[in-house]
């Protein structure tokens, strides 16, 4: 049966879980709740014949509740859906210096009214802490470095825009941990082109010898371009007595989508967490997506 989750508030996160509810087999839109002066207002066509309400307490039947509401909204939300007994998910952005006071006031309401409850399921806070947790597990002793948009080198792009077989490119460097300059080559490839040769030329071209290069295929580099986020987490140290190792994850997304993907994850593991507060640390990876479970190559 389907696990039927309740979007508070539909704004740009709520409309994306909305789209990331839809695409699961095993999860449903239960309803969603809005402000009054919104209540009329047209839904998107992945929510359309889903009950609208101004309180979850009219919706029947939810199984838990995305609450996707301005930052400063989300606790006095958080605090009385627990106190109707439904399980929450939320990602607000609420600044790290606050952050502990904010997790222990949802811990204590959830654990008052024997409920669970996932805080900081989305990209920042959620996910990035998860990855820089999960490369600090593999080089304990080190250094990470995170970085957002690295900066785009018009030069080194136009060069890449020359090679034969590229379609469009886009350059982007950024300072490692090292201190030394890394160059990304994004490339969108000319129908029928090969990669390794395309990739072999510009490594091979002087203006690009001069420092670190990662060239990157992607399906298309003006939607790229459109993405609003871009991140670069790195890290450096030892593992095992073994000095050098160097973990690095590269990502350009839409912020807002990936939280959403988060959030429908997390709400999927709610119903294995015991009362309380827990953050996506907390969570078995094998809920949160069914590629943990594949068998190794
Ligand atoms: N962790 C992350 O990486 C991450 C990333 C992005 C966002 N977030 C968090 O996600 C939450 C939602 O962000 P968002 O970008 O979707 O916000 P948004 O576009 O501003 O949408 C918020 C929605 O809340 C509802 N709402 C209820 N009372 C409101 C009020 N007094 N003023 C304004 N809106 C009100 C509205 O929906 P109705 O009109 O349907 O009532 C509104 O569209 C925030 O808490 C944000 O911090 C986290």
């Amino acid at each position: 049966m389907k696990r039927r989750l309740a979007i508070i508030g539909l704004g740009r996160v709520g409309k994306a879980c909305a789209e990331a509810i839809a695409a699961c087999e095993d999860l449903a839109a239960a309803g969603i709740v809005r402000r009054p002066e919104s209540l009329g207002l047209p839904l998107p066509q992945a929510l359309l014949g889903v009950p609208v309400a101004p309180h979850a307490s009219e919706l029947g039947g939810l199984d838990a509740a995305l609450i996707c509401l301005p930052r400063p909204l989300v606790l006095e939300a958080a605090t009385d859906l627990l106190q109707h007994r439904i399980p929450i998910v939320e990602a607000a952005t609420v600044p790290s210096a606050g952050y502990r006071s904010y997790q222990r006031q949802i811990d204590q309401v959830a654990l008052r009214h024997k409920v669970a409850a996932v805080v900081g399921a989305g990209w920042e806070p959620g996910m990035l802490s998860l990855f820089r947790g999960l490369f600090a597990t593999l080089c304990p002793k080190g250094h990470t470095a995170t970085r957002d948009r690295p900066g785009v080198s018009l030069h080194h792009t136009l060069a890449a825009r020359q090679v034969s077989g590229v379609k469009d490119a886009l350059c982007a460097e950024l300072r490692a941990g090292s201190g030394e300059i890394q160059r990304y080559v994004y490339l969108e490839l000319e129908h029928g082109a090969a990669l390794p040769r395309v990739q072999q030329m510009i490594e091979n071209d002087p203006l690009f010898l001069d420092e670190e290069t990662l060239v990157l295929p992607v399906d298309s580099i003006a939607a790229l371009e459109d993405e609003g986020h871009g991140v670069v987490l790195e890290r450096w140290g030892t593992s095992a007595a073994k000095a050098h190792q160097r973990f690095l994850l590269e990502g350009r997304f839409d912020r807002v989508a990936v939280t959403a993907q988060v959030m429908v994850a997390a709400a999927r593991a709610l119903p294995t967490l015991a009362p309380g507060a827990h953050v996506l640390a907390d969570l078995p990876p094998s809920v949160l997506s069914h590629e943990f479970n594949e068998p190794p190559n």
